[in-house]
């Protein structure tokens, strides 16, 4: 029997344990049987390995392991023995010393295992780090944790805040796991796209509109039913200079063709083809606008939406055929799609008269992070999203109608819009904003454009008792007003 001598006085949670002095042989094995016990965690053991680092085994010159039972194969340890020998190495009941393994087993430590603590989560050094929302944290050979610290595109200070405002906001915010995980900096990127316009171009030619009795509420969609195109998903592609763009575009073209020219335009075109503009990092939109102009655009189906820049197939003097689309079978159309000039609305009532006359308009619009978690109701941005280091940032999206409503005793009036980010956003893929008082600028940079589309309508035959009709060749610019080139007025 072994000869032992010490007592296990107190055993805190790690490292605690004290070695007294000599006591009862079997107390000894017992003792560092703590160590070895089976709960006994691989951190746990490690501590151990940490706080006696020896060498033990290590310094015995000759025989560092000793075959069997050899209870002179011992070395002290605190005021203790521990033992190199066949026999320490019984599993719970063990008493080796902390680097028998190592020595004796040739198994190396495993690495310093120091436990770490974030949100509840335990985790190690060597274990992956932790994804907390955007951010990543590790832990630390100090048992501290270390996070990145970006602004994420949301997250749940700023959930618990838009819950409190909701009611003096007046809109409603959702938690929408499209945006959970990613960095304010990527949302603003890739989720908007629209770069705000240099001093000389928002001089451009501004339209007054002559107002007539304008109706409290106008809803485009409504108005011409069918003809307006729903939201869009841009997804994690900073293009809503070209979204914005080529659904407007659209709208108008099915608007003023009465449903003859319902086409989709292909933002991917303009994604891949318009010069200095930066992809899926943004675009001007006076750029977007003289393109569609000076070399018109092919429909989705003929250039499918991809959310990356890819190498522009469509040339300067391609006709839908040359283009490789389908033609239309409504119209004769062979010529691409072309606007007229952009032009910009002055304030309130131009934009109303603008889009109860002639369709959808384009809004730019200041971003704040707020408006990512926007869920229904009328938008204005609040104060929990604008620290002073969140800088906003701008988008473009479609103005379709107006309306108000009555909270309290006030009327709050607001504007209709089409956003970008596909139905599953706010109010099927629509917001309300108020409207009147330049709510995140969205007054102050709107414009329309007017499409050629076929003037002269000639039947071609008769099915059931419906006239098909198709539209004879030669573009007309309509309406017939002439606005100066874009950017010179
Ligand atoms: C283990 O931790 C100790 C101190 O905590 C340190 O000195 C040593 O370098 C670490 N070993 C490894 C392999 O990280
Ligand atoms: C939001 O959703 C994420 C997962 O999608 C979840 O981890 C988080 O706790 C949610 N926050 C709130 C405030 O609901
Ligand atoms: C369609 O337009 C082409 C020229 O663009 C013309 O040659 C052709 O006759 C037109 N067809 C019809 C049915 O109008
Ligand atoms: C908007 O501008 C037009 C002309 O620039 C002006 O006649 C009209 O009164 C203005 N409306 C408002 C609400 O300021």
């Amino acid at each position: 029997m072994r000869f032992f001598c010490c007592v296990c006085v107190g055993s805190a949670p790690f490292g605690g344990i004290v070695f007294a002095s000599p006591l009862a042989p079997h107390t000894m094995r017992h003792l560092l049987l703590l160590f070895a016990l089976a709960a006994f965690t691989a951190v746990e053991a490690n501590r151990f390995r940490q706080e006696f680092p020896g060498p033990y085994c290590a310094q015995r010159k000759y025989d560092a392991c000793c075959r069997d039972r050899q209870d002179g194969c011992a070395l002290p340890i605190s005021t203790t023995l521990c033992y190199c020998d066949e026999f320490c190495d019984r599993g719970e009941h063990g008493d080796c010393c902390p680097d028998y393994e190592e020595v004796c087993l040739g198994i190396t430590a495993p690495a310093n295992h120091t436990s770490c603590v974030h949100k509840n989560h335990y985790f190690t050094p060597y274990d992956p780090v932790v994804v907390d929302n955007c951010n990543t944290c590790k832990c630390n050979l100090d048992g501290s944790v270390t996070c990145t610290e970006d602004v994420c595109m949301v997250d749940d200070d700023l959930l618990r805040q838009l819950g409190h405002l909701q009611r003096s906001l007046g809109w409603s915010a959702t938690n929408y796991t499209e945006w959970w995980g990613r960095k304010y900096d990527e949302g603003k990127v890739l989720r908007l796209g629209t770069f705000q316009p240099k001093i000389k171009v928002k001089a451009m030619k501004r339209i007054s509109n002559k107002a007539g009795a304008l109706p409290s509420r106008f809803d485009a969609s409504e108005h011409w039913t069918g003809l307006i195109t729903e939201a869009r998903d841009q997804g994690w592609c900073g293009s809503s200079w070209a979204f914005s763009t080529a659904t407007m575009a659209s709208d108008r073209f099915a608007i003023l063709s009465k449903g003859r020219e319902m086409v989709q335009l292909a933002p991917q075109q303009m994604l891949a083809c318009v010069r200095r503009q930066r992809g899926c990092s943004g675009g001007h939109l006076d750029s977007a606008w003289q393109y569609l102009r000076k070399y018109g655009m092919v429909n989705e189906e003929c250039y499918p939406y991809i959310a990356a820049q890819n190498v522009c197939k469509v040339h300067e003097d391609d006709t839908l055929i040359t283009a490789n689309c389908e033609l239309p079978v409504k119209v004769n159309r062979t010529q691409l799609y072309k606007m007229g000039p952009a032009y910009s609305l002055n304030n309130e009532t131009d934009i109303m008269t603008e889009i109860k006359e002639r369709g959808t308009v384009q809004a730019l619009m200041r971003v704040y992070r707020d408006f990512f978690s926007y869920r229904g109701g009328i938008y204005r941005h609040s104060a929990a999203a604008t620290p002073a280091e969140e800088r906003s940032a701008y988008h473009s999206v479609r103005l379709i109608g107006w309306g108000e409503e009555r909270v309290g005793y006030e009327i709050v009036k607001y504007w209709i819009a089409i956003n970008s980010w596909g139905q599953w956003w706010g109010e099927n893929g629509r917001f309300r904003i108020l409207r009147g008082v330049n709510e995140c600028e969205i007054e102050s940079y709107v414009l329309a454009s007017n499409p050629y589309v076929h003037e002269h309508v000639q039947a071609i035959r008769k099915v059931g008792d419906l006239q098909e009709l198709i539209l004879s060749t030669g573009f007309v610019q309509h309406p017939s007003r002439r606005y100066p080139p874009y950017g010179r007025g």
